[in-house]
């Protein structure tokens, strides 16, 4: 089977968050179990586009409203990531330093969706499945099929992948010329409230639409920004498939990021190497409890309740641990981090930004990591932090309910609170602790986390099957 997967963004060449993640392992595992996995991102201007050596593919044009595009398809040559990376280019439009952002992203979204289509409708052969993923790739099955010029790829299987409901990529309807002539009939499968809502309208004309966990497909019939209505009547065409890892990439026995590798057998020692460097370089006390965050410091992720139950914890609690925090984003949140460190210098301290080779090594060295998220669509940070032993503390919700069980429950092995408020975090911290005090149920668990496979298997395998199922006679 050949599936072309569309997406913003693709780990290693750009990432923002965890859909990077995805998009640039699932398909290796695809092509793992024998089948043609292919993935087409804009060409943004990242380190990844000048380090490696491109072939071009294709070129062509379209219109979008009253503006002509060039756009030349380049494809990476020698498949260093396992599966064919293609980039679109469009000069003016996608070559940016920054993925999102700009205030012209509606026009460069749609014009990168324009260009696969239209690049789509010159190949030879048709692909088996079309897989988009997140909004940003929402109006392409529309174009396939109510788009004049592309009406002929109409019977090629579609299927949406949804990281994240919060983002649908809203367009107001003085839009509608910059979307290729479609027939107007049609406009309710663009529509949802009176504005041109990507995701949405990509839910309406897929094939088959997943989520990236079995709770969350539950949780955006009850939340989903405003779509909630659209997931209960558009139920039966959905299912929550569970992400994976890359177990080659996350694995703390060959991890060149890390200072010391380990295993199950000697993780203690391990983890603990690790964590005296880290604590050195981030002047912390290796010998208390360390309790990590990494991520992008958003309300989705509960960031803003951070520094107020850090600053609890450590008032409450008399300084009986030590939090290091990584990611960047809302600016109030990230000033507070910063302002936080003048405080609690010695047992807390933060690095703004986005590091992957800092997440690694934190990982590696920290004891327990925070994720109270108020909504989490999957998480693959907590899948990361069992691989390298270190005990996840997470809200119950989305993929975090799917993949983390209590240590008050049989054969449970992190900690879970309900609600995303301060109370509940310091608690759960406070559980962390005394679970830290028993080395020996600490040491136990490490080992049981450790064997946990999260592995892409499955999961790739779950969507061959849904592929399969789509296919038209
Ligand atoms: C988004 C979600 C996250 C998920 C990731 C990969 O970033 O917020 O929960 O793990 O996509 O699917």
């Amino acid at each position: 089977m050949e599936i072309l997967h569309v997406s913003a963004e693709c780990y290693p060449y750009a990432k923002a968050g965890g859909l990077a993640d995805v998009v640039g392992s699932l398909p290796k595992y695809q092509q793992q179990l024998g089948h043609i996995a292919k993935v087409v991102i804009p060409m943004h201007r990242t380190k990844f586009l000048y380090d490696n050596e491109w072939t071009v593919e294709h070129k062509g044009g379209f219109m979008m409203g009253s503006t002509h595009y060039d756009y030349t398809i380049i494809k990476e040559k020698h498949n260093k990531l396992d599966f064919d990376l293609y980039c679109v280019d469009i000069y003016g439009l996608l070559d940016r330093e920054n993925i999102y952002s700009y205030d012209d992203d509606t026009q460069r979204f749609t014009a990168f969706q324009i260009a696969v289509v239209d690049w789509l409708s010159h190949w030879e052969h048709r692909p088996d499945t079309v897989h988009v993923h997140d909004h940003h790739a929402g109006l392409i099955p529309f174009m396939m099929r109510h788009c004049f010029a592309y009406r002929h790829l109409a019977n090629i299987p579609t299927i949406l992948t949804i990281h994240n409901a919060q983002y649908q990529g809203w367009m107001s309807w003085d839009n509608t010329n910059i979307i290729p002539d479609w027939d107007t009939w049609q406009w309710g499968l663009l529509d949802w409230n009176m504005m041109i809502n990507p995701l949405a309208c990509a839910v309406k004309c897929v094939d088959r639409v997943t989520t990236v966990s079995p709770s969350y497909m539950e949780e955006l019939t009850q939340e989903a920004n405003g779509l909630e209505q659209l997931f209960v009547s558009e139920r039966y065409k959905c299912s929550g498939i569970l992400n994976g890892i890359d177990t080659v990439v996350w694995d703390p026995q060959t991890d060149t990021y890390i200072l010391d590798n380990y295993t199950i057998t000697d993780a203690g020692s391990g983890k603990l190497l690790n964590k005296k460097k880290l604590c050195k370089d981030f002047m912390l006390d290796d010998t208390l409890p360390l309790f990590i965050y990494i991520g992008r410091l958003v309300g989705e992720k509960a960031a803003d309740l951070l520094p107020q139950a850090i600053r609890d914890s450590l008032n409450q609690l008399g300084n009986k641990m030590n939090f290091l925090i990584l990611g960047s984003g809302d600016k109030n949140v990230e000033d507070q981090l910063m302002y936080l460190t003048g405080n609690f210098a010695g047992y807390y301290n933060s690095k703004i930004g986005y590091n992957e080779k800092l997440a690694h090594q934190m990982y590696a060295g920290a004891d327990f990591i925070l994720m109270p998220s108020r909504v989490e669509p999957c998480g693959l940070n907590q899948m990361y932090a069992l691989r390298y032993g270190t005990i996840p503390l997470v809200r119950s919700t989305g993929g975090l309910k799917d993949t983390v069980t209590d240590i008050g429950e049989p054969n449970g092995f992190g900690i879970r609170f309900n609600f995303a408020n301060i109370w509940d975090i310091t608690y759960s911290i406070h559980r962390a602790v005394e679970l830290y005090d028993d080395q020996e149920r600490l040491t136990a668990i490490r080992k049981q986390i450790m064997q946990i496979d999260n592995s892409w298997e499955k999961s790739a395998e779950q969507y061959i099957n849904l592929y399969t199922s789509i296919q038209k006679k």
